[in-house]
């Protein structure tokens, strides 16, 4: 059956970026259309957008109380994707980061600019803009979008609605005289609609007004029920696990593929695992790192906050470099990370190198010139490098946690044997854990015919998105039914 899905995101590849909702909108809407599907996805029209793309038009012009906006139409670049950008100058065309100020602190008016995002979306929704196009499902992404749902909630012909959470951990909450400025239905204010805590919250939103919802992994799912990873909405989860379910995200198997990908130094693929070292060379040389061969090295390619586990390495370090190990790593986040990890480079010249920023050439370069990729999360919605670095031949080492769980499996005597193992899973979350699996990577490293071996398993498994896009298909149609 083919539907009309209308793909609401805040960010999507390779229009905008800051993480991997960027990856899952910029790939899962293809995946939709490639299909048989027609899909519009919509995204505010941020000024990084309007300056990098040719060509674009105006569909129509939208005007909500006293602020004025219009919608454009593009297609999402290298895809037939036609993709609708929400241009309002006063909120979208500022310089820098679609959430976050210069200083790392939200956009003040975050919740202004989102609550026109999502009032545009549920015109949008319910062709109230002259468009002649109305979705059978609205699928709407993380807290940016959440508001949609109430919006369109009381609308007999309303199409339905699925809310997929990428990261509970972030979840648009403020205050109540942001609230009234909003303009909302005052009923909304209610501790089972959208008030959470004395404020109120575009996640719960979502979460309350949805017919289903989903996030983008089944261990992630169960996780979210739970008191230590709900972040204060599993009690509302539990209450809603019958309409919660979880899908592991695809990931897009042109832009990340070892054999064709235009930033690497030398391309390969399974049946020449030998070039990979000519990436490893490169990377030795571009962080000035000793140049061996037989020497570890790890990557990292992170946002660097809490949740990425990053103290934990930090503490990990020092210790961790007498071996022959070499790390290289790449983000930016939060100024404490920053500062400590670009001290410990200095302090150890030739083993660690940090590049503080974002990019993405460099992001594919670490990919595929680590022999390991870091991810201690503490917990991770799903996560997708570690989908990329199997793809690279490059063994993640991650916690047992989310997207990581479901989709690395642990090297042991077992899976050695039964050519199932594809990286290493830590215990544990903890500091102990992270020098634990990476002693244990350094033993098969040493072992070439076993570390072959692990490599081929990993470059193996099927990470596309056929089998999630699939079961995104089959939920749209239980969204429907209800
Ligand atoms: P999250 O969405 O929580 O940040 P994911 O693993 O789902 O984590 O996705 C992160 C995405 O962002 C990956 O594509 C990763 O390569 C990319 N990324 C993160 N930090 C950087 C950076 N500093 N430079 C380039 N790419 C980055
Ligand atoms: C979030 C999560 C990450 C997930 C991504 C895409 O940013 O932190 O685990 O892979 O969304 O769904």
């Amino acid at each position: 059956m083919s539907n009309r899905i209308l793909f609401a995101t805040s960010e999507a590849y390779p229009l905008i970026k800051t993480g991997g909702l960027g990856d899952v909108a910029g790939s899962l809407p293809r995946a939709l259309l490639n299909s048989g599907n027609d899909v519009r996805l919509v995204l505010p029209a941020y000024r990084q957008i309007l300056e990098n793309t040719q060509s674009v038009r105006t569909l129509c012009d939208v005007n909500i109380n006293d602020l004025s906006g219009r919608v454009l139409q593009t297609t999402l670049p290298g895809s037939r994707v036609k993709t609708w950008l929400i241009d309002c100058p006063q909120y979208f065309n500022r310089p820098g980061n679609p959430y976050v100020q210069k200083n790392g602190q939200p956009w003040e008016d975050n919740a202004q600019r989102f609550s026109f995002l999502c009032r545009v979306i549920a015109m949008l929704a319910s062709n109230k803009l002259g468009l002649d196009w109305s979705p059978d499902i609205v699928h709407l992404n993380d807290w940016q979008t959440g508001l949609v749902a109430p919006l369109l909630d009381g609308h007999d012909d309303r199409p339905a609605i699925l809310f997929t959470v990428h990261n509970l951990a972030y979840q648009g909450v403020f205050d109540y005289d942001t609230f009234t400025s909003l303009d909302l239905p005052m009923d909304l204010w209610h501790f089972e609609r959208l008030e959470f805590h004395g404020q109120f919250s575009f996640m719960k939103a979502g979460l309350v007004y949805a017919d289903k919802i989903n996030t983008v992994s089944p261990t992630y799912a169960r996780e979210i029920q739970t008191n230590e990873f709900g972040c204060g909405l599993e009690g509302l989860l539990l209450h809603r696990q019958s309409d919660l379910s979880g899908i592991l995200n695809g990931i897009d198997t042109r832009d990340w593929n070892p054999g064709t990908d235009d930033h690497l130094k030398q391309t390969y693929n399974r049946a020449q695992l030998r070039n990979k070292h000519i990436n490893k060379q490169a990377l030795q040389k571009a962080f000035e790192l000793k140049q061996s061969d037989d020497i570890l090295v790890l990557g990292l390619v992170s946002r660097l906050v809490y949740q990425k586990g990053i103290d934990m390495l930090i503490e990990a370090l020092p210790d961790l470099l007498k071996h022959r190990i070499q790390l290289v790593l790449l983000g930016s986040g939060d100024a404490g990370y920053e500062t400590d990890l670009q001290e410990l480079a200095n302090a150890f010249p030739g083993k660690l190198g940090v590049q503080i920023g974002y990019n993405e050439a460099l992001a594919h370069q670490i990919e595929a010139g680590s022999d390991v990729f870091l991810m201690p999360s503490r917990f991770e919605p799903c996560g997708l490098n570690q989908m990329y670095s199997q793809r690279y031949g490059t063994l993640p080492i991650v916690t047992p946690v989310g997207g990581l769980a479901d989709t690395v499996t642990d090297t042991q005597e077992m899976t050695i044997l039964d050519k199932t193992a594809t990286g290493f899973v830590m215990e544990e979350v903890s500091t102990a854990a992270l020098i634990e699996a990476i002693h244990s990577a350094l033993m098969y490293f040493q072992q070439l015919k076993i570390w072959l071996q692990l490599q081929r398993n990993a470059m193996s498994q099927d990470f596309s998105w056929k089998k999630s896009a699939a079961e995104y298909l089959d939920l749209y149609k239980k969204a429907l039914a209800k």
